[in-house]
């Protein structure tokens, strides 16, 4: 039996926290999944950052949690990141920084690595080289006997995120890229064994702009300068990718898009 893991693209805000709350019990029954990793660098209630309590609410459906460019954006985040081991940041952020880039979680025999990566193309943060951590998150995976690894890389181009497919195809099962909260459509497998995604898409509300208040984007592409960009409400729809590894050949074997209807 492959071991089958859902991957949920950022979370955006309350309403994505609920969406995921709600939907990802039915899942776990109608998918048959083994485990279930969510992206929550927007789960605060600003849209930016994870919180304890965002944090412990998507921790009570989901197994484990990868962050991006907001990680320490809310307040209480960083925190959080010293205590809960079940959260990473991206591997090539500053060592000072709190948190951890990579981590496991066992699901019976079964332990999951998990990595996170940020790029530096075209973002407003300059991170270290995501190839280089990549590298030792790797090797620091394989050392701790993962099972199987699967790499967030949270970045705005497709043409690094594409290249990091590259990069690690054959070294680890799974490679999906976050950040641009909208799902592309080129989901396959490199060779060696690794699915890979530009982008897996956001669980958020579908009205607004990447999730977040279109007025207020409005203003802010025609120069009216917003105070803030608030949390777009409504209802969340949901985007995630199923996958599906062989364990003891270690290779993925398929990989496929999920979207749940905004609820
Ligand atoms: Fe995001
Ligand atoms: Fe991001």
């Amino acid at each position: 039996m492959p071991f089958r893991l859902l991957f949920i693209g950022d979370v955006v805000g309350e309403v994505g926290c609920a969406a995921v709350r709600a939907l990802v019990p039915t899942l776990r029954r109608e998918l048959e999944l083994d485990a279930v990793i969510v992206n929550a660098e927007n789960s605060a209630s600003s849209g930016r950052g994870i919180t304890p309590d965002s944090g412990s609410a998507l921790l009570s459906v989901a197994d484990f949690l990868t962050l991006g460019n907001h990680s320490f954006d809310a307040e209480g985040g960083r925190e959080y990141l010293g205590y809960e081991q079940r959260v990473i940041r991206p591997a090539n952020f500053a060592e000072k920084l709190p948190g951890r880039g990579w981590g496991t979680f066992e699901v019976g025999e079964v332990r999951v690595g998990v990595a996170n990566l940020q790029g530096r193309v075209f973002m407003r943060e300059t991170p270290g080289s995501p190839f280089k951590a990549a590298d030792e998150a790797v090797t620091e995976l394989e050392g701790s006997e993962a099972d199987l690894i699967l790499v967030d890389m949270h970045a705005e181009a497709t043409s690094e995120k594409q290249a990091m497919g590259y990069y690690l195809q054959g070294r680890v099962q799974a490679l999906l890229g976050t950040h641009t909260h909208v799902p592309t459509a080129d989901a396959r497998i490199l060779s060696g064994g690794t699915v890979y995604v530009t982008d897996v898409g956001m669980t958020g509300s579908m009205s607004g702009i990447i999730g977040l208040d279109k007025e207020d984007f409005m203003d802010l592409f025609l120069g009216r300068k917003p105070s803030r960009i608030g949390v777009s409400e409504g209802p969340a729809a949901l985007n995630a990718v199923l996958i599906e590894v062989d364990v003891e050949g270690r290779r993925a074997t398929g990989i496929e898009r999920v979207y749940e209807e905004p609820i």
